[in-house]
């Protein structure tokens, strides 16, 4: 849409300074004002990138949940990347969103880091071009994507204050690479990150803010701050820091800013580039009277099979031994390990959204293989509680399913009552005003006899009541990050021995004060020890043709507002599969998490297919996986270190200073070769390919492949130079059939070595 760039400036004409400067400031956590006077309708910031949440983080409201980012990049294909942003731009116009904050494009410099599952790659090219193909799809739609976190948030650890050093070099070659692929994609809005690079803040970083993105690569859009990133008033707004968000009493901008144009020290023309901006974006996504809105777009009725097909296509098959998989349906199979029970369909932290089902494992593959196949956990791994299942409880006023939540004053008045339908409450900027406690009622009616585990999750006082017992407990979670503190909370426990069919009343009392509030009930049905677990489920895949075994992580290490310690699987699930493979030997692990795992258990399985966080119809693409019904299409975007020996670390020194002293070594390029478990750019598939030429001319390459396989099959051709990925392109071929592909190059390769993966050179030209 052409932007009449003449009325805008006319409209910013028309405000006051301080109406500029209200405008530049959220109205809330998630909006910004409306100024009817110029036309400006109130613009709808919302996350991503697993899917819209929306302006609530609410079960009320629910958005389709797609396969982590990184399961994204793994498909290697931009029109996928497409389709993605497409498919989230759609959600957004259906919830009224007009920004989404998407997608983030920092790199997977240390496998540590506790977004890892939110970005795409180690690979700066692969970033790029899967960041640009997304940007497009959002905007297609008439939606605003936001490339965040602009730049150096590549780990969580003092994610607010660290200090990225960063040679000019590599930042250009590296990490700002995607950025500016994203901008040349004509991003609308981009977010600046909390920490800083080389010595400024982010939101103070004038160099990279204003000279490099603005001037250098003529980002017309809004620079917008990461929540809370703008800590100054008049050093990021003459920085090039064009709005502060979110809203809020602390605001750094609004008043202050006005006095600081009052007072000389940033020039109004400044604020008024700001504002321009501003509009120019509203106008964009058609919030800004007078200028044509997008059509409409909504999302597609067959949202969900294609979340399964891109779930699918990005599945790496790791090893496949003998040709196990895929299996024939209707196998005697012995469904195994805590993911396939406890299932991780996304990570932790603002990307989190609230889908309206997620398809498990158990669900999928009984699909495919019947209903009567044993399903055992194994392993306890968990350090809390899942929520209650909802399926367990009854609102004690209504008598539906699900609990009703009461918001009380401090003199003990109900404030308001609400029916709802989950268990786990984030409510950001909402309570009724005066809200000093909020009190969740239920009855639960449990399945089994024994010992239930229920437990009180979040920061502050609680009291929980089960039937006739009742325990307190005031949580603390000092000096977490914010997100950390939601994302794995302090949780305390209480026991209680009931009967199956006989229904208790549940009560669960947390204090809270302020705007916004989070907690859970969590719950936990009685079980074997992990001991008798573990044989039990040793004992089933003995018992079967195959086992699978569904082990992974979960969102309270894969997340936002913290990193990883370790690369182990928690608990004992290495000792799991181990057990198992060595009772059956048709065993196929299924990897269930978002960033690499130590798989010390390799060589003993006969497959491993790598599942990702696949979203909520992830059950499902699993099992269309492990039959043949689609093929496992993705190739791994980030190197599977062998150990844990040569990991960078994403921990600041005492000085908060973050030494990227490895320079361009990210990735495949840092490991030693005989410390790679499995290399960038791996991944099986159901057939097999022979290259069988290469030619090269004007910047491009030609590569001819033939499926020697006897399935239809997909190949990520990947081309580098010495150690770089400078290009790719993915051909489809019948069995027996050749394809051939042109890969336009990256850079100026002296030597283009082709192959299936950087440890798999086929051809050399
Ligand atoms: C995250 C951003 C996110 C923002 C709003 C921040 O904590 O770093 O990625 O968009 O919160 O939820």
């Amino acid at each position: 849409m052409s932007v009449p760039e003449d009325d805008l400036r006319g409209r910013v004409a028309r405000l006051t300074l301080d109406e500029k400067a209200d405008l530049l400031t959220g109205a809330n956590f998630w909006t910004l004002r409306a100024v009817p006077e110029i036309g400006l309708r109130r613009l709808v910031l919302s996350d991503g990138p697993s899917g819209v949440r929306g302006v609530a983080w609410d079960e009320r409201a629910p958005s389709l949940l797609f396969p982590n980012a990184t399961s994204l990049a793994a498909t290697w294909s931009v029109p996928s990347a497409e389709r993605a942003g497409f498919l989230n731009g759609a959600q957004a116009r259906d919830k009224g969103v007009h920004v989404q904050l998407a997608p983030t494009v920092n790199l997977h410099r240390t496998p540590l880091g506790g977004r890892h599952f939110e970005n795409y790659s180690e690979d700066p090219l692969l970033t790029a071009r899967i960041g640009a193909g997304f940007v497009r799809g959002v905007q297609s739609t008439g939606v605003a994507a936001t490339v965040k976190h602009f730049v150096g948030n590549d780990s969580e650890t003092g994610r607010m204050s660290y200090d990225a050093r960063i040679s000019p070099s590599v930042l250009e070659s590296v990490y700002l690479r995607p950025f500016a692929e994203a901008v040349r994609a004509g991003a609308w809005a981009v977010m600046a990150a909390y920490n800083k690079v080389n010595g400024t803040s982010m939101t103070e970083n004038r160099p990279l803010l204003t000279e490099v993105l603005k001037e250098r690569w003529g980002f017309d859009g809004v620079i917008v701050s990461d929540w809370t990133a703008i800590r100054s008033t008049e050093a990021s707004a003459n920085a090039g820091m064009d709005l502060e968000m979110p809203g809020l009493p602390s605001s750094r901008w609004r008043a202050k800013l006005a006095a600081a144009v009052r007072e000389g020290r940033v020039a109004e023309e400044l604020v008024d580039d700001k504002v321009l901006r501003l509009l120019r974006l509203a106008a964009r996504v058609g919030a800004l009277e007078g200028v044509p809105e997008p059509p409409p777009v909504t999302t597609p009725p067959d949202a969900r099979d294609q979340l399964r097909g891109l779930a699918a296509q990005g599945m790496v098959l790791l090893r496949n031994e003998g040709g196990v998989l895929p299996l024939s349906p209707g196998s005697a199979i012995a469904l195994i390990g805590p993911n396939a029970v406890r299932f991780s369909a996304q990570g932790g932290g603002s990307a989190h959204v609230n889908p309206a089902h997620v398809v498990t494992p158990v669900e999928g593959l009984r699909r495919v293989f019947g209903p009567a196949f044993p399903v055992h956990s194994g392993v306890h791994p968990h350090d809390r509680l899942a929520p209650l299942p909802i399926g367990m409880a009854t609102d004690p006023e209504t008598g539906e399913r699900g609990v009703r939540l009461e918001f009380i004053d401090a003199d003990g008045a109900l404030l308001n009552s609400e029916h709802r339908s989950a268990a786990h409450f984030i409510i950001l900027d909402g309570l009724p005003p005066g809200t000093a406690q909020i009190v969740l009622r239920a009855n639960v009616t449990p399945a089994t006899d024994g010992i239930h585990t229920f437990a009180a999750a979040g920061v502050g006082a609680h009291e929980l009541r089960i039937g006739s017992l009742s325990t307190t407990a005031t949580l603390t979670a000092d000096g977490l990050d914010p997100v950390e503190a939601l994302m794995r909370p302090p949780e305390h426990r209480m026991e209680a021995e009931l009967s199956a069919g006989r229904t208790v009343p549940v009560e669960l009392r947390h204090a809270t004060g302020g705007r916004g509030a989070a907690f859970s009930l969590g719950y936990q049905e009685p079980h074997l020890p992990e001991d008798e677990e573990f044989a039990a489920a040793v004992a089933a895949a003995r018992a079967a043709e195959t086992a699978i075994v569904i082990v992974g992580t979960h969102d309270g290490v894969e997340s936002e507002g913290f990193d990883r310690t370790t690369l182990a699987l928690p608990g004992r699930q290495d000792a799991l599969i181990s057990a198992v493979a060595a009772a059956n030997p048709r065993t196929i692990a299924v990897v269930n998490a978002g960033a690499p795992v130590l798989m010390p258990w390799r060589d003993e399985v006969a497959a491993i297919l790598w599942a990702w966080l696949p979203g909520q119809e992830g059950g499902d693409a699993i099992a269309d996986v492990l039959c043949g019904a689609a093929e496992p299409g993705g190739r791994l975007p980030t190197t599977f270190p062998a150990s844990e020996s040569d990991l960078l670390s994403p921990v600041p020194d005492a000085d908060g200073t973050l030494a990227y002293a490895e320079g361009a070594d990210i990735g495949h390029r840092h490991y030693a070769p005989d410390d790679i478990a499995f290399p960038f750019g791996h991944g099986l598939g159901y057939t097999t390919w022979e290259y069988t030429s290469l030619k090269l001319q004007d910047g491009v390459a030609e590569v001819t492949v033939r499926n020697t396989g006897t399935r239809p099959g997909r190949e990520v051709v990947q081309c580098y130079d010495a150690s770089r990925l400078v290009g790719f392109e993915a051909v489809e071929a019948e069995p027996g059939a050749e394809a051939t592909t042109r890969i336009s190059l990256d850079g100026e390769p002296r030597t283009v070595r082709a192959g299936r993966s950087s440890a798999d050179i086929r051809l050399t030209g």
